[in-house]
């Protein structure tokens, strides 16, 4: 299969659903006209969509259709846009540029740009409430979304993240930060097209498995990138995990052991859904793009 048509494609499925999301907003004139610019602002400037298209391909994988999930898909890219304009804030990682543009706060103010959060990460609760699917498929997605952003998922790997910031953290703390504040989401993205594909419990546990080890990989990289990586190409400030003293896996590993701790999840992803027919390819291709990715 072609990786890159099938990323461009999804891309282009999720983006079309924000779009009329934030025209949406902007009609309502209920939402003032600050915070809807300030939630277009982030949520428009790009970004490679990935928890979306994780979404998508774990539901292609169980025999869904694109087509059916993508509200539920996009509503995972509020909750992720949302989580850069907070790790952003001065409070937390006070950075300057995200998605190759000034940050949220820079351009709207800290306040604004905390309530622009705030409320797309409740809108993609409305969204997934109001997708047409069965009531308890909706529910089971809802119960994997909170926790995934919870104080049990995102919400508490960031909190690690932060409080350990400037302090040298064990390997098993390190660990809770990475599958928690990114993992977690990632994870979740999976399962929910899992969920809403009516998957079997066998596939359900091998797509979890593949999202675990995926979504860990992913922030390795992160990590990795924003030591090799120039802004330019990150589209955010690189260099700034040890100007801030955070801890990464380059930082308590060393970099050829990230490089191959990343190789060797990624190696067990692909395990994990050795089972899956050819509909799981694009998961499989995803997977591996995750260690070239450049940005
Ligand atoms: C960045 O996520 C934050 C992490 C969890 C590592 P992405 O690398 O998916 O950022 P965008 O959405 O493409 O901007
Ligand atoms: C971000 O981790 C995780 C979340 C936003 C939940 P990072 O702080 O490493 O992400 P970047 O590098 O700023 O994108
Ligand atoms: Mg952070
Ligand atoms: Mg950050
Ligand atoms: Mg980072």
């Amino acid at each position: 299969m072609d990786l890159n048509s099938y990323l461009k494609k999804n891309h282009r499925l999720v983006d079309g659903f924000l779009k009329s999301y934030i025209s949406s907003t902007r009609r309502n004139n209920s939402c003032p006209k600050t915070l809807h610019r300030s939630m277009g602002y982030s949520l428009m400037a790009g970004g490679k969509r990935l928890r979306p298209i994780f979404a998508i391909a774990g539901h292609e994988a169980v025999g869904g259709r694109a087509g059916n999930i993508i509200p539920i898909a996009a509503s995972l890219e509020l909750i992720h846009t949302y989580s850069l304009i907070h790790d952003d804030l001065p409070a937390m990682d006070d950075d300057d540029l995200r998605r190759n543009m000034p940050t949220n706060h820079k351009v709207f103010g800290e306040a604004t740009a905390i309530l622009a959060g705030d409320a797309l990460l409740t809108d993609a609760f409305s969204i997934v409430s109001n997708a047409n699917a069965k009531p308890d498929a909706l529910l089971n997605i809802i119960r994997e979304l909170t926790y995934a952003c919870g104080p049990h998922g995102m919400v508490g790997g960031q909190t690690a993240d932060i409080l350990l910031e400037g302090k040298k953290a064990k390997k098993s703390e390190l660990l809770y930060i990475h599958t928690h504040k990114t993992g977690a989401l990632i994870r979740a993205s999976v399962r929910i097209g899992a969920i809403l594909g009516v998957a079997s419990q066998k596939e359900l546990n091998a797509l979890s498995k593949y999202g675990e080890n995926v979504g860990l990989a992913f922030q390795i990289v992160d990590d990795i990138l924003d030591i090799t990586g120039t802004d330019e190409e990150l589209g955010k400030s690189a260099g700034a995990d040890i100007l801030r003293g955070k801890n990464t896996y380059p930082s308590v590993f060393g970099m050829e052991t990230s490089k191959e701790e990343a190789k060797i999840l990624i190696e067990k992803a692909l395990d994990a859904i050795g089972d899956l027919n050819s509909k799981a390819d694009p998961l499989r291709e995803i997977a591996k793009y995750i260690l070239r990715r450049r940005n």
